[in-house]
């Protein structure tokens, strides 16, 4: 079925977002079971599918839509040099996910594809959850110190 233009420019915006995403994260996650941290790293690991899985949704959508996914290209990935800013760092990239996908949203509705939009929706959902998730941590972080936080993820 032939797609919209700016819906597949879109959906090739948002997959750059999300390979941005799951390399940031593959990072991190390893990074964190280096330190030994596995409960963390665990939690971050699945994230990164859980993009993967985004980024795949995209490029079955694009090609349904008759377009051509771009899977060459990166944004720039923020790598945290502690857990606090790899956190922050990952809290910022969902807060940009979120942002784009809302955007995205409100363009598939102007286009009259709800289709994207239904999918779209689902994973905003997701990203939402990730923040949930993220802001929860630095949460107690804030409440417990740092290095209690940290005993508890331990493997
Ligand atoms: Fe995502
Ligand atoms: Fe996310």
């Amino acid at each position: 079925m032939k797609g919209k233009p700016k819906v597949i420019d879109e959906l090739n915006f948002l997959l750059v977002d999300e390979l941005t995403a799951i390399s940031q994260y593959m990072v991190h996650a390893e990074m964190c079971a280096n330190w030994g941290y596995e409960k963390l790293a665990e939690k971050i690991e699945k994230r990164a599918i859980e993009e993967m899985k985004h980024a795949e949704k995209h490029i079955a959508r694009i090609l349904f839509l008759e377009g051509k996914p771009i899977v060459s290209n990166l944004n720039t990935i923020h790598i945290g040099s502690d857990v606090q800013t790899i956190l922050t760092n990952d809290h910022a990239a969902e807060q940009g996910a979120i942002t784009e996908y809302n955007k995205a949203i409100n363009l598939c509705t102007e286009e009259a594809d709800n289709g994207t939009r239904e999918i779209l929706e689902d994973i905003l959902t997701d990203e939402e959850a990730h923040i949930d998730w993220i802001e929860a941590q630095l949460d107690q972080i804030e409440q417990m110190g740092i290095q209690n936080y940290l005993v508890e993820q331990l493997g």
